[in-house]
C-alpha cells in the first residue's frame, strides 16, 4: 500500500487527479443534497414577490451600489440579533435577483430598516444625509427626489424575473405599470387591484412628499419601509426541517 502511494507522491499529474477525486466526492456529499432537499429553503408565511414601486425601487438601490456600504443580512449572532432584530431567514431573500447580503457595512446593515424611521426622515437623509446624522459619511443622493421615475419596462422587469423563478402571475405583470402607479397614490382606495395582488400589508401612500411627482426617491424609500417587514416574528417559530423531526 505505502508502496504504491510512493507513485502517486512521486508523480505530480497523478496527484493531482488524486486529489481531484476526493475534493469532488467531499463536495458531491455537501452540495448535492441541497438541489433535492425540499426544506433547502422553508416557505416563510408572509414572504411575497415584491410590488412592482418595490422592484423599481430595488433596481435604483442596486444601480446606486448602496450595497457597497450596506449589507443585508442579520447574522445569528447575539450583538446583531440585539441591535437590529430577528436574524435574516433564507425564505426573506428567496425572490432577490441579485440578493443583497453584501459583505461591506460602513453604514449599518439593512434587513430590518422597514418602518424604522418615518418616510420623512428618509427623504431628509437621503437628500442630505447630515442633516439627521451628523457625523455620517453616507454621499447625498439629491438627485432622487429630481429625477422622475422611469417605469416604462416595468412590465419586462418582472417578467424576466419570473422567468429566474419569481412566481409573478400573468395579472401582476398586465397591471405592473398600473399598481406602480396606486401604490404612491394615497387616494386610490381600496377598489385598486394592488392590494388584491400583493396582500393587504402593501404601505400605499406618497413616499417623498412630493405628491405632484412619482420620483426615484418614491420608488427607493417605499423599497426602504418594506425591509425586513413581511414575515411578522410576533408569530414566527423556526420549525425543524422535515427529515431532521
Ligand atoms: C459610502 C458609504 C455609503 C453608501 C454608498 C450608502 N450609505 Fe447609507 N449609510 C452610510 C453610513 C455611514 C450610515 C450611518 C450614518 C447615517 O445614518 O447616515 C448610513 C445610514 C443609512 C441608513 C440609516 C440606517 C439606520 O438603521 O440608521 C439608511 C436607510 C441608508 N444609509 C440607506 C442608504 C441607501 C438607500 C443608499 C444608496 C442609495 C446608501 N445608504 C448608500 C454609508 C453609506
Amino acid at each position: 500500500m505505502w508502496k504504491k502511494h510512493q507513485n502517486l507522491e512521486k508523480n505530480s499529474i497523478w496527484l493531482v487527479i488524486g486529489i481531484l477525486v476526493v475534493v469532488s466526492i467531499g463536495g458531491l456529499v455537501e452540495i448535492s443534497p441541497l438541489f433535492y432537499l425540499e426544506s433547502t429553503i422553508e416557505k416563510v408565511k408572509g414572504v411575497r414577490p415584491y410590488t412592482p414601486l418595490e422592484q423599481a425601487g430595488r433596481d435604483i438601490y442596486v444601480r446606486e451600489g448602496c450595497y457597497v456600504c450596506h449589507s443585508q443580512m442579520v447574522r445569528p449572532l447575539r450583538d446583531e440579533v440585539e441591535r437590529y432584530g430577528h436574524y435574516s431567514l433564507a425564505a426573506e431573500s428567496m425572490y432577490d435577483h441579485p440578493f443583497q447580503w453584501g459583505s461591506k457595512r460602513t453604514g449599518p446593515d439593512l434587513a430590518r430598516v422597514g418602518g424604522k424611521y418615518s418616510d420623512d426622515w428618509h427623504r431628509d437623509h437621503l437628500v442630505d444625509p447630515r442633516s439627521v446624522v451628523p457625523e455620517s459619511n453616507m454621499p447625498p443622493y439629491r438627485f432622487l427626489a429630481e429625477t422622475d421615475l422611469d417605469y416604462r419596462n416595468i412590465e419586462a422587469r418582472l417578467a424576466a424575473l419570473r422567468s429566474v423563478g419569481v412566481p409573478y402571475s400573468d395579472e401582476q405583470i398586465a397591471s405592473a405599470k398600473e399598481d406602480l402607479e396606486t401604490q404612491v397614490d394615497p387616494y386610490a382606495g381600496e377598489g385598486s387591484g394592488l392590494k388584491k395582488r400583493y396582500g393587504a400589508k402593501i404601505l400605499q401612500r406618497d413616499f417623498d412628499g412630493d405628491p405632484e411627482r412619482l420620483t426615484e426617491l418614491d420608488a427607493l424609500i417605499a423599497y426602504l419601509q418594506m425591509l425586513g417587514t413581511m414575515v411578522d416574528f410576533t408569530t414566527y417559530k423556526a420549525e425543524a426541517p422535515e427529515n431532521l423531526r
